[in-house]
């Protein structure tokens, strides 16, 4: 018989591409200079992926690093979620990062939820553990948005960068999943986009099908700001009232990494001290569903955050659509 469980956040790893652009080489592409850059957003330098890195490669190194954390093989992952929006296939990518992991035991599917992709995916991933169907899953989050930034574009292309990050969760006695809150606003959808512009090709007579194509990313910063500003800190409020704890039972606070200046008005917002703020941005910038477990994997081995601490995770963007996990680090 199927008994229900808790869920246990075991091991972590992520990667990133090698090739760097700092705000400088920006600023010889389009008319900004570091010191915006910086001031606003917190970023110095983004990672990009050649045309030889799949999101499959990147997805699947972090995947295996997180695996070799948890002291499990991949023979032994039940699922594996893949929380991207730049899959190398339009039908999805995990499955391909099940073949790359030679993880043949498991079963694979994408969620596309932009930068709160790796927040949906634990919060689902959780529900297959608790229900006792599942015992090991491989949650990665991963994404390449310099392949849909429009690189003349200012106000875009100094944000993004490519990353993966993976977290392994566990079948466990104690829940360690405290809380959780999701959200999505449908009619703000237009702030921020990679939409598809449809084309009519006829086939025959009046019958067309439309053949277009994906425009690079759109947003209206301002909105998405305003937006994240208010939205976060209600959200964790909303997944900690569940978990039945307060701002004071929190270690780390830990957001999606899209703006230094949105961290430490959410951490003020929250009366969190900034010391206990996880933030990589000025290496990264936003990777989107990648910037949480990339920056939780980064502070695991850092020794920063320990077995045991308790984690106010939050995830905002694209949809619109927001939500937050309160959790507690590993298997106590
Ligand atoms: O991951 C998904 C979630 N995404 C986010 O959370 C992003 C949220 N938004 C933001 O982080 C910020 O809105 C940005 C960093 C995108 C922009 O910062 P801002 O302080 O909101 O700037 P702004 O858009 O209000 O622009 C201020 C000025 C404008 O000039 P004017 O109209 O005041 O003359 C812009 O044209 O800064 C100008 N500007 C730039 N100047 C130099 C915009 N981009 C640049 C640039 N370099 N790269």
């Amino acid at each position: 018989m199927i008994q229900p469980t808790g869920v246990a956040l075991i091991g972590s790893g992520s990667a990133s591409p090698d090739s760097i652009i700092t705000n400088h080489h920006l600023a010889e592409m389009v008319d900004t200079d570091d010191e915006w850059i910086k001031t606003r957003t917190g970023i110095a330098q983004r990672h990009v992926a050649g045309p030889e890195l799949g999101l499959r490669h990147l997805a699947a190194q972090a995947g295996e690093r997180a695996i070799a954390a948890a002291n499990l093989t991949s023979e032994d992952i039940d699922l594996i979620i893949l929380a991207t929006s730049s899959p190398d296939d339009l039908f999805g990518s995990a499955a391909q990062v099940q073949a790359e992991l030679g993880a043949s035991r498991a079963a694979a599917f994408d969620i596309t939820a932009a930068c709160s992709g790796f927040i949906v995916g634990l919060i689902t991933a959780s529900q297959f553990i608790r229900t006792g169907v599942y015992k090991n899953i491989l949650l990665v989050g991963a994404d390449l948005l310099s392949r849909w930034t429009d690189w003349e574009d200012r106000r875009t292309c100094i944000l993004f960068g490519d990353g993966a990050g993976a977290v392994v969760l566990q079948a466990s006695e104690t829940d360690n999943l405290l809380g959780f809150d999701l959200h999505s606003d449908g009619s703000m959808n237009g702030c921020l986009t990679l939409g598809y512009e449809p084309e009519g090709q006829t086939l025959y007579g009046e019958t067309q099908v439309s053949k277009g194509q994906y425009n690079p990313i759109n947003m209206n910063g301002r909105e998405v700001y305003r937006f994240a500003v208010k939205r976060v800190p209600q959200v964790i409020g909303q997944a900690l009232a569940k978990a039945g704890l307060t701002v004071d039972d929190i270690d780390w606070l830990l957001l999606h990494q899209a703006n230094q200046r949105i961290i430490d008005a959410a951490a003020d917002r929250l009366k969190i001290p900034r010391e206990k703020t996880l933030s990589n941005l000025a290496q990264y910038g936003n990777t989107s569903a990648a910037s949480i477990p990339l920056a939780l994997d980064e502070a695991v081995r850092a020794g920063k955050v320990k077995p045991g601490d308790t984690i106010a995770a939050s995830g905002f963007g694209a949809g619109l659509t927001w939500g937050s996990a309160i959790f507690r680090w590993g298997h106590r």
